[in-house]
């Protein structure tokens, strides 16, 4: 699969299979173009050549399709800002579920039972601007949530949030990983998530995808090193100045 920016940013011969119910984790330096190949993922970009499947449908543009393959596909923006539209953060969690035409008993449990998995069900009246934006974040990944999709697609589930939103957040996806056996594909720069939550990486350098495999074998890759750099290097500056 091919993709161009007029920028003249180019994704170049992607080809990768997620296997179902795993995790995968996609890291790359900025601007490597991670983001830009999770909105091909969900159909906000078209490819230029080739194509993407999902489930074993095609993703088309045809937007009944695009809708139902949407419906069992969460993606998690990389800023919540992007994301959160409705003047209530409840109101946000709901417009999900509503659109799936569940009845306002079902909606209203998917929506408490969201925003507790969160932890903001006191915040649940707030409008998004006036939270935090950590609590942003949550709130966007409620919504998703709220869903009940097969395939999680997260761009920076874990950056800005404290450890204690990192924990709350891994109990409830891997819940669901084991409860309704989700798929995740999330990006992320820190390498702790990565190696030790993902069971697949890849690894973006411009456009192409540099590394596909294990993560400690691709965290051990000499050119995935080299591009990625280290805390030690950052150390000897400080140290040294
Ligand atoms: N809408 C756009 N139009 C033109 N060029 C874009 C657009 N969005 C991104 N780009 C370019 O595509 C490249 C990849 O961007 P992308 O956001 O996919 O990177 P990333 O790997 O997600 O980076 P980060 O780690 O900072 O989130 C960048 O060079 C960027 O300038
Ligand atoms: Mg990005």
């Amino acid at each position: 699969m091919n993709y161009s920016y007029n920028s003249g940013f180019k994704i170049q011969n992607i080809s990768f299979k997620l296997e179902e119910k795993v995790v995968c984790g996609l890291t790359g330096n900025n601007g490597s173009g991670k983001t830009t190949l999770l909105r091909l993922l969900v159909g906000l970009l078209k490819p230029k050549s080739g194509n993407i499947k999902i489930f074993n449908n095609i993703l088309t543009r045809n937007k009944k399709e695009l809708w139902e393959i949407r419906e069992s596909i969460g993606f998690l923006f990389q800023n919540p800002d992007d994301q959160l539209f409705a003047p209530t953060i409840e109101e946000d969690i709901s417009f999900g579920p509503r659109n799936l035409k569940l009845d306002e008993e079902e909606v209203k449990v998917r929506v408490d039972w969201a925003l507790d998995a969160v932890n903001l069900s006191e915040f649940r009246t707030y409008s998004p601007f006036n939270l935090s934006w950590g609590q942003k974040k949550r709130a966007a990944l409620a919504g998703l949530l709220a869903m009940k999709p097969k395939l999680l697609i997260l761009d920076e589930p874990f950056a800005n949030l404290d450890f204690t939103s990192i924990y709350n957040h891994l109990v409830i996806l891997e819940k669901l990983r084991k409860e309704n056996e989700i798929t995740i594909f999330f990006t992320s720069h820190n390498l702790f998530f990565v190696e030790h939550w993902a069971k697949k990486m890849l690894f973006l350098d411009n456009g192409r995808i540099l590394f596909d495999g294990k993560p400690h074998e691709g965290l051990r890759n000499s050119d995935v090193k080299q591009l990625l750099g280290s805390y030690d290097d950052i150390l000897t500056l400080i140290k040294n100045r």
